[in-house]
């Protein structure tokens, strides 16, 4: 049996022996190599963490699994997000997993389709909020005060605790760490939990994590958020914060499934393209890929090629396979 998230770190995460644990089989992803960009980028060893197979298809599990089992054990009966659309799937499933309700704010028509489609679909309550993910999360924030659902979002220890197991899998798997872990800048969660468990191994490794240049209109909407919540930690933790434009990242999002084969969401190439740029430093470089590309299939509509109609004939298909050949 797949090993639980809790049960591979359990001596490095907030559990005791009666924490009940929720688990959907998370974390433990693959770390893939990327020859290919790793030559156009100039550098000898480009590692991909891929955190699009965790069980709903983003690094969200990793922290969730922690959240919800904690939440479980103290009594709770629902939990709330505000959430671009993953960390409301990631926590619709572990809290149907656990028999809790689930609570979610989304910011109105910013969120994609299909996640929305699995966030219902794993029985959540979805409520779109009139403004903003910060509109969104400030209320939650409030709601929670009120002590009737436990918060769910990566201000939530838990959370993030969890979240630090992929550099911990990472350093485990090279055998040794990285010159530098390279991932996206939304809120910021992700990269304070990666500075935590940095601490924790007592690493300096340099961490650079990428925003989008234009955060409250980006068309990466994972990251589509105005002001980071944890901005002051992400500071604190000496990470170099770099940003991409659009034009930037849906060129390494297409890159990266062209070259690679890995279809990941816009917002998850971010990283990628500080390291095509040059400017990140190291011989060994790990990038974290946070989402799949079947969570925004809209975006992917928008920019890869269309099908080419074709009669059922092999000579009218051999032309249009030479045609469209690379
Ligand atoms: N990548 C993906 C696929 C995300 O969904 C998010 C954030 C990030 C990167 C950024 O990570 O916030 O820890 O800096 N998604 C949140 C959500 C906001 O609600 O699903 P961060």
């Amino acid at each position: 049996m797949t090993p639980s998230l809790i049960e591979r770190y359990r001596n490095r995460l907030p559990v005791s022996a009666s924490t009940p644990v929720v688990s959907l089989g998370e974390g433990s992803t693959p770390l893939l190599p990327a020859p290919r960009l790793a030559d156009s980028a100039g550098v000898r060893e480009l590692w991909l963490k891929w955190e699009a197979s965790n069980p709903t298809g983003s690094y969200k599990d990793r922290g969730m699994t922690v959240a919800v089992s904690r939440a479980l054990e103290r009594g709770a009966e629902a939990v709330l997000c505000a959430s671009t659309g993953n960390t409301a799937a990631s926590a619709a499933a572990y809290a149907a997993r656990a028999g809790l309700q689930a609570v979610v704010l989304t910011p109105e028509g910013a969120v994609s389709g299909a996640k929305l489609a699995q966030t219902r679909m794993l029985g959540a309550t979805v409520l779109e909020v009139r403004g903003s993910f910060d509109d969104a999360l400030r209320a939650a924030q409030e709601l929670a005060d009120r002590g009737k659902h436990v918060l769910v979002n990566s201000l939530n220890p838990d959370r993030r605790e969890g979240q630090k197991t992929a550099v911990f899998e990472v350093v485990e798997e090279l055998g040794g760490p990285p010159d530098a872990f390279v991932l996206p800048y939304g809120g910021g969660g992700n990269t304070a939990s990666y500075a935590q468990a940095l601490a924790e191994l007592g690493l300096e490794v340099p961490l650079v994590s990428v925003e989008a240049s234009d955060r409250r209109r980006t068309l990466a909407t994972a990251i589509r958020i105005g002001e980071p919540a944890h901005a002051s930690s992400v500071e604190s933790s000496g990470a170099r914060v770099l940003d991409a434009d659009d034009d930037a990242l849906v060129d390494a999002w297409r890159r990266l499934a062209e070259e690679e084969g890995l279809f990941c969401e816009p917002s998850s190439a971010a990283g990628l393209v500080a390291v095509l740029r040059g400017d990140v430093a190291g011989e060994r470089l790990v990038v974290t890929i946070t989402g799949h590309g079947l969570k925004d299939p809209a975006a992917a509509d928008r920019y890869a090629p269309p099908p080419v109609a074709v009669p059922a004939d092999p000579e009218a298909i051999v032309s249009a396979s030479a045609a469209r050949k690379r």
